[in-house]
């Protein structure tokens, strides 16, 4: 089993790199393996609503969205890590989970998900907040730790440094590797996935 994570920071050797480093640490502890994909300082489109989502992932190719939806149809859980820009996650993760969401939505469903944000001093928990939304609307059972799932740190190697948001991370991975194990059980023993395909689409003017 494995488990995708996603660094929403620039830096591929930040805080939030260590943050998810510890959580990824712990999965192997526990067998099972991790990668972290690296999102980096290119340019990340936004969605713009267009429509032209198909089998192949988003219409836009000249970054790496559907890289990244291909590796989630591959993966069995979801680690998404954030540094808090302005009491917020980054910019480039909403664009960039707003577009493998819309376009690849079910490599993401009924498999387990988790935030993690990466601060200075405020903004969170509704960084966290902001990317428990996804998994909210994917079936995607959302998995926990000792704390919300966050860790302190301004410049790189100061995460590590906050040891109550690294036991965070390490409980958090903990969880996910028990509730990802109960999954295979429960697959191997012939429990099938709900059936929620019967879903009505209404807004508020119909
Ligand atoms: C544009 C920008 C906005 C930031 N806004 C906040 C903020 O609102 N709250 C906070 O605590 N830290 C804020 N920070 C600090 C980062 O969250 C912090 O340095 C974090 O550790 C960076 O993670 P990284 O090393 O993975 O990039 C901001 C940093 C930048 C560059």
């Amino acid at each position: 089993m494995k488990v995708l994570m996603l660094n929403g920071s620039p830096k591929a050797n930040g805080n939030t790199n260590a943050a998810l480093l510890e959580v990824g640490r712990t999965l192997e502890n526990e067998g099972i393996s991790y990668e972290i994909f690296q999102m980096g300082g290119k340019p990340v489109r936004d969605c713009i609503g267009c429509g032209q989502c198909s089998e192949k992932g988003c219409a836009f190719t000249d970054d790496d969205v559907n890289e990244f939806i291909a590796k989630a149809k591959e993966a069995d859980g979801f680690v998404f890590g954030t540094p808090v820009y302005y009491a917020h996650p980054s910019g480039r993760i909403l664009s960039f989970l707003d577009r493998a969401f819309y376009a690849g939505g079910a490599a993401f469903r009924f498999k387990p998900g988790a935030s993690v944000a990466v601060a200075r001093r405020g903004g969170s928990s509704a960084s966290f907040d902001c990317l428990n939304k996804y998994f909210g609307i994917a079936q995607m059972p959302v998995v926990s730790s000792t704390y919300w799932n966050m860790v302190y740190g301004r410049v790189p190697g100061e995460a590590e440094q906050d040891l109550e948001g690294m036991q965070t991370m390490q409980n958090l991975a903990k969880n996910m590797a028990w509730m990802m194990k109960c999954f295979e059980l429960g697959r191997k023993n012939g429990i099938a996935l709900p059936d929620t395909s019967a879903v009505v689409r209404t807004d508020f003017i119909r």
